[in-house]
């Protein structure tokens, strides 16, 4: 193709080949193209609302727009790094189809507040999708919450076997992180709503435009009250890192919780052949690959929260090229949780089993009901530290002659202390450990029957509620 320039008369030479790739984002930014068509076609009908342009030329204009659209959804739209950026690509092939009205489409705008609008409305989309997707991984928790209130399984504090808790105690903390993940994004969907159109380039303009009328067509809430500020801010683009971050914290820790229990040494889930993979090499391997990559595509996000964070931080008002540099780090970040959160609720939903004849097997072979023989004898008088100390003895020269603690005859339970009666072993049995924690959020099982009607009415809050 012929190279047009993209510059004013100010220019003589043309660009180096180097620099002309250097300096092109349209390999990447061809992404927006839909939001700055969007962008664009609500901008040209405020230009004819207020007059700066006639209503005929404004219908030509968002026809052109149109069909550029069409021809980018047909595949028939790829314009190469010699357009720059996707906002010249546009300006300039609907110039192609309309002739010199597409020129007019610029009057009172910037690729600066431009831009701005195409990463917010982008954003914005993506955001929305993102909490649909939490609430389909929220709905898989919550089934295999409800299916699994009376599994058990060892509650650990420091990787140690601590006390036993309902599996779906367990399944239920998560789905809380997850809810939080869902808030949080309602939240920035809020300051991600916020039209820089009409900003300029960064000082206003010397047109009468209406910039509260192009906001309302594109559904924003408020407009920048500032232009300096509306060009160059990408506070929202941080926070959306940030809360992809933690939405990758909690898919990381949950697919580590997954691999530890696929391990043979855990044995609490096995991995189904939809989701696990083999080796090459021996045959009787069963990779937890899901879980495994999304533990460590955690880092990228993180990673391009630090990226954007730096990227900010030396800036002087208003807009600076290096701003060009947000794209592929907001992109990737979105592919990222976007791509972890569909394969986790795959793999919850049909990748894993838990083997539930390991898992009671697991709750009954431990010491983690000594807790509750503390608790037995202070609720019967004795004060918690000497009950406690007491216990430590009983575990210490249970654990040497290679008993449990519900091996114990009654006698040598009323040696230790006489207020022990025949209910004690009914009072150290994994279920009845688990259904006496009823304290508000334990793990009891009324607490974990009540959770779940929390989780439902939760999750009856639909996006659009909170945005
Ligand atoms: N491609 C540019 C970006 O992504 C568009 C804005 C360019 N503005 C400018 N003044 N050079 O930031």
């Amino acid at each position: 193709m012929t190279q047009q320039k993209t510059w004013s008369d100010r220019f003589e030479g043309s660009l180096h080949p180097a620099i002309v790739e250097f300096n092109a984002s349209i390999t990447f930014d061809i992404e927006l193209i839909e939001y700055d068509l969007t962008g664009s076609i609500a901008h040209a009908k405020m230009l004819a609302k207020t007059g700066i342009i006639s209503d005929a030329e404004a219908q030509t204009l968002v026809n052109g727009l149109e069909q550029i659209r069409q021809e980018y959804r047909d595949g028939n739209f790829t314009p190469d790094i010699h357009q720059e950026d996707v906002h010249f690509a546009v300006e300039r092939r609907l110039t192609e189809l309309v002739g010199d009205v597409g020129k007019k489409l610029h009057t009172a705008r910037s690729r600066n507040d431009q831009v701005g609008t195409d990463i917010r409305l982008y954003l914005r989309d993506q955001i929305q999708q993102i909490r649909t997707q939490i609430r389909e991984f929220q709905q898989v928790l919550l089934i295999h919450a409800q299916e699994n209130v009376e599994t058990l399984i060892p509650g650990y504090t420091h990787l140690q076997r601590a006390q036993p808790i309902s599996l779906a105690h367990h399944l239920l903390a998560y789905f809380q992180m997850a809810q939080r993940d869902w808030e949080r994004l309602g939240e920035i969907y809020q300051r991600t709503n916020v039209s820089p159109l009409g900003c300029g380039a960064l000082a206003g303009t010397t047109f009468p435009i209406d910039r509260h009328y192009s906001a309302e067509l594109l559904g924003f809430a408020e407009v920048y009250g500032n232009s300096l500020d509306g060009v160059s801010d990408r506070d929202f683009a941080i926070e959306f890192l940030n809360a992809a971050s933690l939405i990758m914290v909690h898919l990381s820790r949950l697919s580590e919780e997954m691999i530890l229990w696929a391990s043979q040494e855990f044995g609490f889930i096995s991995l189904t052949d939809s989701c696990a993979t083999g080796s090459s090499i021996m045959p009787q391997k069963k990779n937890p690959d899901v879980p495994e990559l999304v533990r460590g595509k955690t880092g990228r996000v993180f990673g391009h929260l630090q990226g954007l964070l730096v990227l900010m931080k030396g800036l002087p008002l208003a807009y600076n090229k290096d701003l060009q540099e947000d794209k592929e780090a907001i992109f990737d970040g979105v592919k990222t949780v976007k791509g972890c959160l569909e394969a986790m609720t795959v793999l919850l939903g049909q990748g894993i089993k838990f083997r539930k004849e390991r898992l009671s097997q697991a709750v009954s072979e431990d010491f983690s009901n000594a807790t509750d023989v503390a608790d037995y004898l202070a609720a019967r008088g004795v004060p918690f530290r000497e009950a406690y100390n007491l216990v430590g003895k009983v575990v210490k020269t249970s654990l040497a002659a290679g008993k449990l603690l519900k091996d114990l005859t009654l006698e040598e339970w009323q040696e230790l202390h006489p207020k022990f009666e025949a209910d004690i072993y009914e009072a150290i049995a994994p279920k009845q450990v688990v259904a006496a924690r009823n304290s508000y959020g334990g793990t009891g099982f009324e607490q974990i029957h009540q959770g779940i009607e929390r989780a439902k009415k939760q999750l009856e809050v639909a996006n659009d509620e909170t945005t």
